[in-house]
């Protein structure tokens, strides 16, 4: 289930795991959410059970399936419409579902009997997990040894309005001083404070996050857990994204053909009704049409670069007011810009392989996939400095040993010399080539951060052993 690039992460973290050599025994747990075809799953119920809330009883059923080899389990029950969607709008309205989902998680997996080590909780909508883990149940003998991690994917949503969902539950608000008064409820802000160790999808957004700027208001409760805080960069799917066996493209190329990744530029621009030019370079925004994203900034920016030759696409779904700016740019430079506002993957693949470059004004961006889907394929990315861009991108200023171009600061005029930059090194077509092959080089698969990931898992369960063992050494002491 793909909304965003949580569930890029999601559906590929764990079969990196498993693939390391301690075999990991990892188990994926989500909500039954509307629009799965639970037929196509093969889904196998396995266990049912009641939760007591404050004003009733909430059945929960368990169903599983196996995917890749490992079990993955599907929450359903009263507290998950079997028709709705992965998010609603607001926060508030998705409260009660993440509550009853973390909730259930936990207490599925005594249940089953199934004791884990870990308990890895993404964003707000799980951080209730961790939360009730630390709050209720970890003086449990069941629990002692399970330790948890955070991961923020996106800072600024952490679960505002779903703290209205806690009474039900009978789990209070924060009491950590470093959890700011108006965060006490938030469920992101209770994970953070409540986790073993948490951390962020790059180490570049890892840092930013501490700062006044980008905190999102948590900086304060952030840096007093500085040391338990780290980043990991996310990787990609480099087998669904290798542009050698790629399905969806008319030419496959690599390193050594990029003669036949130009007929996917002719070819990408017949598609469009562009005029085919191998000469007039190709710009692609590809992704959430939202704030985050600048796509206001890109326009802008095209529109103080008129004086080039360019022309340029749009793909991707959002905010209604900036797709209305997008169509409304396409309308005024019929010749130049194109725009298709839906999600469509296969178009996606095409655009990254025909594309010259892509454009990345992000105001702030805790991973971004774009850029490195953009990357092996060949297609230049044109990036703010910010997060997990800095750390994958490598500009060495006039092209040559880069692999991409970054753009120190976030207005309009700075992303615009950006693109003059990019656009002058495109003309030269021999260090152009040479900074696709450097971006095509780099290694951007889940192998190494799946590595980091299984680090952190040890050292959380170091910490609770040692935990246990503190708490064995008391008793004890208490009997003596
Ligand atoms: C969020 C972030 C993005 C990140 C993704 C997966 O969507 O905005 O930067 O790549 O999560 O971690």
């Amino acid at each position: 289930m793909k909304v965003g690039g949580l569930g890029d992460v999601a559906g590929s973290l764990p079969d990196a795991l498993r693939a390391l050599p301690a075999e990991p025994d990892v188990r994926l747990m989500l909500p039954l959410h509307g629009g799965f075809d639970s037929r196509d799953l093969g889904l196998r119920l396995i266990a049912s059970f009641g939760m007591l809330g404050y004003t009733r009883e909430w059945k929960v059923q368990v169903y599983e399936t196996v995917a890749s080899g490992s079990p993955v389990y599907f929450v359903s029950g009263d507290g998950i419409d079997p028709d709705g969607p992965v998010y609603r709008p607001s926060a508030a309205a998705d409260g009660p579902k993440y509550l009853f989902f973390s909730l259930a998680a936990l207490e599925f997996c005594r249940q089953i009997g199934w004791r884990p080590d870990i308990i890895h909780a993404n964003d707000w909508h799980t951080a209730f997990a961790v939360y009730a883990l630390k709050q209720r149940y970890g003086s449990e003998p069941f629990w002692t040894e399970t330790g948890s991690l955070q991961t923020i994917h996106n800072l600024p949503y952490q679960g505002q309005g779903a703290e209205s969902a806690l009474p039900e539950f009978d789990l209070p608000l924060s009491a950590d001083p470093c959890v700011p008064e108006w965060a006490r409820g938030f469920p992101l802000a209770l994970g953070i404070s409540a986790a073993d160790k948490v951390n962020t999808v790059s180490p570049g957004y890892a840092w930013e996050i501490l700062t006044h700027d980008h905190g999102a208001g948590l900086d304060p409760l952030l840096t007093a857990r500085r040391d338990d805080l780290s980043g990991i960069l996310n990787g990609i799917d480099t087998e669904s994204w290798n542009p050698t066996t790629d399905a969806y493209l008319a030419h496959r190329f690599d390193l050594s053909r990029l003669a036949d990744r130009a007929k996917n530029k002719l070819a990408l621009q017949a598609e469009l009704g562009l005029g085919a030019s191998a000469a007039v370079p190709l710009l692609a925004m590809i992704g959430r049409i939202d704030v985050q994203k600048g796509v206001d900034v890109a326009l802008a920016a095209l529109v103080l670069s008129l004086d080039l030759a360019w022309s340029v696409v749009f793909l991707g779904t959002g905010d209604p007011a900036l797709e209305a700016a997008i169509l409304e740019f396409c309308r005024q430079y019929p010749d130049r810009a194109r725009a298709i506002l839906t999600y469509d993957g296969p178009l996606a693949h095409r655009i990254y392989a025909g594309a010259d470059a892509l454009l990345i004004p992000s105001r702030y961006e805790p991973c971004g996939l774009t850029q490195m889907f953009g990357m092996r394929y060949g297609c230049l990315p044109i990036a703010r400095a910010a997060g997990g861009l800095t750390d994958t991108i490598v500009d060495d200023g006039n092209g040559g040993d880069g692999t991409g171009f970054l753009v120190p600061g976030m207005s309009e005029p700075e992303f615009s010399e950006g693109m003059r930059r990019a656009l002058r090194v495109y003309k030269d077509k021999k260090t152009w080539k040479r900074m696709q092959r450097n971006a095509m080089k780099q290694d951007f698969s889940w192998r190494a951060s799946a590595r980091l990931y299984l680090d952190l898992y040890r050292q959380i369960h170091s910490i609770r052993q040692a935990e246990r063992n503190r708490m064995a050494g008391k008793q004890t002491r208490d009997v003596r």
